[in-house]
């Protein structure tokens, strides 16, 4: 195994740099590697209090990667995952606050971002325009505008960014695409989906000070200020509009995902969305429990439901998809197993994934099955492979639920442009399209 030198790594990135932009013209470009396909690739990692963490671990056990920095603005969450990594690989990452100051740092191909969701977009800017491929955590944005920029960025600086909805490199996920796209249920043509969770209240919070170990300013980075407040970090920011996308950005981009790529749809002609804060009376402000419902211009349809506070299940599984088609209907119950049943609703084949048992937890799908991701996105990165979530898609992926929210938000039956998503005729929405950005903050192309 040959080991790059910064020097080497430089001119790998430059060669990879100029071979792709011969190739602009391609949706995704495949970045040429002249050296070997082994190549060490060292990432830095962003955001590591729950789900950047395990991605941190994931990536420093996969071969020829290492984790060569960690940026948090909570100092104990920094102290905790470097010594984390220490112990697994023994080699001490290096330690940033600031992701900007990681982003100099020469030796390091690729930016993997887990910090939350207002800071997506922005900071997979950052990465981009340093010169770094990136893995961002999904959802890729805050709001639809910024998921269109990192388009738009990938190609004009030429880099990967990989979104992380993992189910795209899950083998069985992908064999049972592949079925639909032959016919195993006739055709599909209508999905749906579903997320449950038991999530508690998180009550009604004080503004006290900021803690010592926390960088509240950075914290906050792209969005505009807001004092402190005790019920916010960590985790607690999904139920805020104001960082948060709420549960239809948090797990619902994983089941939209499957189940436009099912469908083979991309943007929608109408959305529509209700729910609400039923369960609890605090701060939450996102829907505890929503229905979002799409039209695509092919005869399709998908639903989309989530019921954070009452994890009862459907088809046994606490999330999953199930596509209906002229001829039968397929189960995807959550992980990387199906279920194909005929037109009489019986049971006519079920498929194991080779991978193994999924040990879901809050953190992802189990180590086994999103590692695929992870390897997928280092070896596009070495040319030996494409992406299987390029931005392009990570972007529409996105881009769905962010409509529902809007519809939900404004109260509005959604008519859009199917060729890009775009709201119809209706000021309100479309203000909904961008955010507000703290002074100095905002992403530019
Ligand atoms: N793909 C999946 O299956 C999956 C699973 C879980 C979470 N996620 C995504 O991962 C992201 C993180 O989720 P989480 O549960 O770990 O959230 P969290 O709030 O527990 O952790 C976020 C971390 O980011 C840090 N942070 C905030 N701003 C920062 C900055 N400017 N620089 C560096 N670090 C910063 C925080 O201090 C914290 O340690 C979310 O966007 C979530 O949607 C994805």
């Amino acid at each position: 195994m040959r080991k790059l030198t910064t020097a080497s790594r430089r001119d790998f990135l430059r060669k990879t740099a100029l071979a792709g932009s011969a190739l602009l013209v391609a949706d995704f470009p495949l970045l040429a590697f002249n050296g070997s396909p082994n190549e060490k690739l060292v990432v830095g990692v962003m955001g590591t209090n729950s789900r950047g963490e395990y991605l941190a671990s994931l990536f420093s056990a996969l071969p020829n990667v290492e984790v060569g920095a960690i940026c948090d603005v909570d100092s104990k969450v920094l102290a905790k995952t470097i010594a984390l990594i220490e112990k697994k690989t023994g080699k001490k990452p290096k330690a940033f606050t600031d992701v900007r100051k990681m982003l100099e740092s020469k030796d390091i191909d690729a930016l993997v971002a887990a910090p939350p969701d207002h800071w997506h977009a922005p900071a997979t800017m950052l990465g981009v325009q340093a010169g770094k491929h990136v893995y961002v955590e999904k959802p890729c944005s805050h709001n639809p505008a910024e998921g269109e920029m990192l388009v738009k960025a990938a190609k004009k600086y030429n880099r990967l960014i990989q979104m992380g909805n993992q189910r795209r490199s899950f083998p069985g996920v992908q064999h049972a695409m592949q079925e639909l796209k032959d016919g195993i249920i006739g055709r599909p043509y209508f999905a749906k989906g579903w997320y449950s969770n038991n999530r508690g209240s998180i009550g009604t919070g004080k503004l006290v000070p900021v803690p010592d170990h926390l960088n509240y300013d950075l914290w906050q980075g792209p969005a505009p200020r807001r004092p402190y407040q005790d019920n916010l970090i960590h985790y607690n920011w999904h139920w805020f509009w104001h960082w948060g996308t709420g549960e239809a950005l948090n797990n619902g981009t994983h089941e939209l995902d499957v189940m436009r790529w099912g469908l083979g749809v991309s943007f929608p002609t109408k959305v529509v969305s209700a729910g609400g804060r039923f369960q609890f009376k605090d701060d939450w402000q996102t829907p505890d429990t929503q229905t979002i419902t799409y039209e695509f211009p092919n005869n399709t349809a998908i639903t989309w439901e989530s019921r954070s506070c009452n994890i009862y299940p459907e088809e046994g599984s606490t999330r999953g998809v199930i596509f209906y088609g002229t001829q039968g209907s397929l189960v995807i119950p959550g992980g990387d197993d199906y279920r194909i049943h005929d037109e009489k609703g019986k049971l006519v084949r079920e498929v194991k994934s080779n991978v193994g048992q999924i040990e879901a937890t809050n953190v992802g799908m189990g180590e086994t099955l999103d590692a695929l991701h992870l390897i997928n996105f280092a070896d596009s990165i070495r040319g030996k492979t494409t992406l299987t979530s390029p931005i392009t898609e990570g972007q529409i992926s996105t881009l769905l639920p962010q409509l529902g929210n809007i519809a939900y938000r404004t109260g509005s039956v959604l008519h859009c442009d199917a060729s890009n998503g775009h709201i119809i005729n209706n000021s309100a929405a479309t203000k909904l399209w961008t955010r507000e950005y703290e002074k100095g903050w905002a992403p530019t192309l």
